[in-house]
């Protein structure tokens, strides 16, 4: 592929990198995504299980499926694409991983710099006193799970209509004005803010790649859109 060449070089040269990652690149370690084929939006409806509301109406229901998604996630590991982006780290003065993955597999698989646009799903936090802590047994002993002050422990990720962790889109927007090549690994790119970092770091001057099964909205402003695994494609920008 004489483009995927041309994007070798380009990473190589490129001094600060930054990476936008989705679910699709933990799809490859079996974890299932929202949208497209087998996403987890065709059988579950975001508003009874992702919102604030859907919490104060039905804590268990909402922490089932959270109980659920956390054992699917200990036992996957991260894929090859996750490993990748650890190289590229351990290459560049600069490199920032903006993820909007709750599954802590860039974590496992070693990478450093990361911000967590949509939290963590191994960290919990006390709706009544607000301590946080990370808790990362699967399955839980006691579901929904209490805080000593004998608070409700909610999940520590990001619902629809709720704020991102306070200060991590300027920083997140800091390492999109900075790249000289942003990586879009993964993601469906229809969830925002995080989505519009892409066109922030395009206008910014990045030379901005993408790694999709499928075309996105972002595609055609992409410089290269590559299709197709990205535990396949990663790796090989590499070589
Ligand atoms: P989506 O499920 O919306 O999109 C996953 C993307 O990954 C799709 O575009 C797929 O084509 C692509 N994909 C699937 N498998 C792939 C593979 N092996 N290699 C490369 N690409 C692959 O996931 P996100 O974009 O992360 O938010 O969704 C954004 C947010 O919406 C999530 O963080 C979550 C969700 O609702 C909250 O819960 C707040």
């Amino acid at each position: 592929m004489a483009d995927l060449e041309r994007a070798r070089g380009l990473l190589a040269r490129a001094r600060s990198v930054a990476v936008l990652t989705g679910a699709g690149i933990s799809a490859e370690s079996g974890i299932p995504s929202f949208r497209g084929a087998g996403g987890l939006w065709k059988n579950f409806r975001a508003e009874d299980l992702a919102t604030p509301q859907a919490f104060a109406r039905n804590p268990p229901l909402v922490w089932e499926w959270y109980a659920w998604r956390r054992e699917l996630i200990a036992n996957a590991a991260p894929n090859p694409a996750h490993y990748a982006l650890v190289r590229i780290e351990a290459a560049k003065p600069q490199f920032t991983l903006i993820t909007q993955n709750v599954d802590g597999l860039h974590d496992l698989a070693g990478s450093r710099q990361i911000l967590k646009l949509h939290g963590d799903i191994w960290r919990l936090r006390c709706i009544l006193c607000g301590t946080h802590w990370d808790d990362r047994r699967a399955p839980l002993p006691q579901v929904p799970p209490l805080c000593a002050c004998g608070g409700l422990a909610r999940p520590g990720v990001v619902w629809f209509g709720e704020s991102l962790p306070e200060g991590i889109m300027q920083q997140a927007e800091h390492a999109a004005a900075a790249a000289d090549v942003m990586l879009v690994v993964g993601t469906s790119a229809l969830v925002y803010p995080a989505a519009g970092l892409i066109p922030y770091a395009k206008r910014a001057g990045a030379t901005v790649m993408e790694f999709n099964l499928e075309t996105t909205a972002f595609s055609a402003m992409a410089d290269f859109s590559f299709q197709g695994p990205a535990g396949e494609l990663l790796p090989r920008l590499l070589i």
